[in-house]
């Protein structure tokens, strides 16, 4: 499996403190079967690591993992938070994308608010040639209260990302209710981790396999953890593959 989203990189946000950590969390993510992690910490257009720090928070890593004899390939990538300037900072090569591929942006919504500029700065992403990933709608206001807005983006070419752990309900039954449906519905492309640490909020995706077979099908799971993340890593990965 590939996990998308994932705070592994130690030292650069509120996920893994120190190497220990990030030791631990490609243990866990192998144990459940992860092959391939984006790591995405959390950047801000003022705040945040920029793009050269994460490239080589990643390859330093991704020795490290070497050195352990932990075959996780892991890939550089960021976890953006929604912003009026975003589209014209991706412009000038200022922001991290998926896998540093320049084709996908894992794109943070608000918790509290929906952004009236957000449907503006998917489009000019798109104009950018950058398809927006939704981090995480079911946490934030946007699918909690206007689930027609997140509709509207798919509709344009949005992709949408759920945590696995509001479908094990980690946060809560509200959550795991708006997730299951954005699944039911077939509104979801992606099901990532979006985890911190190794313990409280581990890089885990298989606890989640039975809900999401059961809400759509046996090839869903697979789709949202093999297919789709492999096609929006695919040809960065095959470039960067440690070789294992
Ligand atoms: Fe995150």
């Amino acid at each position: 499996m590939i996990d998308l989203h994932c705070h592994i990189l130690p030292g650069l946000d509120d996920g893994s403190p120190d190497l220990a950590t990030s030791l631990a969390m490609a243990r866990v993510a192998l144990d459940d079967g992860i092959e391939t992690i984006v790591a995405t910490p959390h950047c801000f257009v003022d705040a945040g690591p920029r793009p050269d720090q994460i490239r080589t928070a990643t390859q330093q890593l991704q020795a490290a993992l070497a050195d352990h004899n932990l075959p996780l390939t892991v890939l550089p990538g960021a976890e953006v938070r929604a912003h009026p300037q975003l589209a014209e900072m991706v412009s000038r090569s200022e922001v991290m994308t998926v896998a540093d591929g320049g084709d996908y942006l894992l794109l943070e919504p608000p918790f509290i608010g929906i952004p009236n500029y957000l449907e503006q700065l998917c489009f000019e992403l798109q104009i950018a040639g950058i398809t927006p990933i939704l981090a995480h709608p079911e946490r934030a206001e946007l699918a909690q209260h206007q689930p027609e807005l997140c509709e509207r983006l798919i509709e344009r070419g949005c992709l949408i990302q759920v945590n696995a752990p509001s479908l094990h309900g980690q946060y809560g039954r509200v959550i795991r209710r708006i997730a299951a449906d954005l699944i039911r519905r077939e509104l979801v492309h992606i099901v990532a981790s979006d985890a911190h640490n190794a313990t409280s909020h581990p890089p885990v995706l298989g606890k989640v396999r039975r809900a999401v077979v059961q809400a759509t099908g046996e090839d869903a799971f697979r789709e949202m953890t093999e297919l789709v993340p492999g096609e929006i890593i695919g040809a960065h990965q095959q470039e960067t593959a440690p070789g294992w």
